[in-house]
């Protein structure tokens, strides 16, 4: 049996060995954060895959976070520490139903949400994440966005843009199912918090809030006013470094069932493994990469 922190030097020892670089979704559980090099969302850790001057990524997160990393650093290993860490949403779109979306409406580009897989990403005109998707669609000449394949993101994008919004049918379980009536509750209970939620989450919740942000932002903005108390309207592994970052301020979830199993597969013994036996190594056919990268790269210039 070994214990905590020898399994800490363990991993610290071979970082150095392997000039690997460890991030980590916030998310994650709590001691994968930390022991995480760099914590954030979807964007931040995609401009720290690109950044990072290392031979390895350790991609604490979901397969597209760690896929999108490999297609974005062709020269860096990446490693997925829990192989089963899906994306159930990055699912819910396929290459020959956006096909049939894009040839029944020829004048339209492709917005896909960086939860999708390689091959989404290859067909699609450009990526965005929770915390850009606005800016993404506004940055576009066509009028029309296939947005695939968030329903609620494509919603909330609805919301800002003058642009026509075509929603696919995907959605996040986890946001999904945070309910109107759970943060009538919570605000009953706590008058004199801020709401603040993910825009994964439905419209009606959306409507609800004081301010829609990514993960990172919901962060962020905790720290950025005199107001002390929140309701937080998204996954909750986010509490880690709300609570590091804001010992002084009182976190409630709206809801209690908001937890990503696939976000949770990581333990440090099992990102140790992953370390020792180099497993399991992502990696993106060439011909779907070099396309992919297109619509990731044209994100990371806006
Ligand atoms: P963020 O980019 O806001 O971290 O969101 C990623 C995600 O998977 C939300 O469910
Ligand atoms: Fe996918 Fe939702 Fe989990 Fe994010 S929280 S990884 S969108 S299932």
């Amino acid at each position: 049996m070994i214990y905590m922190d020898q399994i800490i030097a363990k991993i610290e020892e071979l970082k150095t060995k392997m000039n690997a670089v460890i991030l980590a979704h916030n998310y994650q559980r709590c001691e994968i954060q930390q022991l995480a090099d760099y914590a954030g969302d979807s964007l931040g850790l995609s401009r720290q895959a690109v950044e990072h001057d290392c031979d390895v990524i350790v991609f604490c997160g979901v397969d597209f976070m760690a896929e999108s990393a490999a297609i974005l650093s062709p020269n860096k290993q990446v490693l997925l520490p829990a192989k089963d860490a899906h994306c159930p949403m990055a699912a819910m779109v396929d290459v020959p139903s956006l096909r049939k979306a894009k040839a029944n409406n020829p004048d339209a580009a492709v917005v896909c949400y960086v939860n999708s897989s390689a091959v989404v990403k290859a067909e699609s005109d450009i990526c965005c994440t929770s915390s850009n998707a606005v800016n993404v669609v506004n940055s576009l000449e066509e009028d029309k966005v296939i947005f695939v394949p968030d329903k609620n993101l494509a919603h909330y994008v609805s919301l800002h843009t003058e642009k026509q919004i075509i929603p696919w049918e995907g959605y996040c379980p986890v946001h999904h199912q945070i309910m109107p009536e759970e943060i009538r509750m919570a605000k009953q209970e706590h008058p004199d918090a801020e709401f603040l939620a993910h825009p994964e989450c439905r419209p009606e919740v959306v409507e609800m809030a004081d301010a829609v942000l990514s993960t990172s932002g919901i962060i962020e903005r905790a720290g950025k006013t005199d107001v002390n108390e929140f309701i937080i309207g998204t996954e909750n592994g986010i509490l880690c470094r709300l609570k590091e970052q804001h010992p002084d301020k009182t976190f409630y979830f709206a809801s209690a069932f908001a937890s990503c199993a696939n976000m949770k597969m990581v333990t440090p013994s099992i990102l140790l493994d992953s370390m020792e036996k180099m497993q399991y190594e992502v990696n993106v056919e060439e011909s779907i990469r070099e396309k992919a990268k297109k619509s990731l790269d044209r994100m990371l210039e806006i």
